[in-house]
């Protein structure tokens, strides 16, 4: 004898456990690709760097900057020379030996490595070793009597020369 169909009615389609968690592992799985496209793409896109270290950084009127003086730009992460003949170098802060930030010492005269005591004279060329060679230096511009310091891109020299220096 055969059992008679159940009178209860079906309501819709039922969802085992295991359909149940594979759609939320697959929307879980869709969040997180679609996380990883924004941030790739925010990482992707281009920032401006302009005002800060890596882009172009605007140091202020050539007047601002007397002969004679070092000016420290924290946020570019160099120091801005004027010499006494008027011409602008900007020097890299990061030591040449092992990459510590220098300081400049107006008391001294000199930039001062804190990390294995190399010093540097005021155009950045080494009087202490062990730093094998002079500080970096970036690119000057000026540009209407401003003076602009373009911070992508180090260059690197041996020593001081008088062609570094960037004039008005
Ligand atoms: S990192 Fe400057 S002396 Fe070593």
């Amino acid at each position: 004898m055969t059992q008679p169909a159940s009178s209860t009615p079906t309501p819709g389609k039922r969802v085992s456990r295991r359909d149940f968690l594979k759609l939320g592992m697959g929307v879980l799985g869709a969040l997180a690709i679609t996380e990883i496209a924004g941030a790739s793409l925010l990482f992707l896109a281009p920032r401006s760097l302009e005002g800060e270290f890596g882009g172009v950084v605007t140091a202020g009127p050539v007047d601002s900057f007397p002969n004679g003086s070092i000016t420290e730009f924290p946020e570019g992460r160099f120091f801005l020379i004027r010499a006494e003949d008027g011409g602008f170098l900007a020097v890299y802060r990061r030591c040449t030996h092992l990459g510590c930030s220098v300081s400049w010492k107006p008391d001294q005269n000199q930039f001062v490595c804190p990390c294995h005591g190399s010093h540097f004279d005021f155009h950045g060329d080494v009087e202490n070793p062990p730093a094998p060679r002079a500080l970096d230096v970036f690119a000057v511009h000026i540009e209407d009597g401003v003076v602009k310091v373009d911070t992508s891109r180090p260059l690197t020299r041996e020593e001081f020369e008088a062609n570094q220096l960037v004039y008005a």
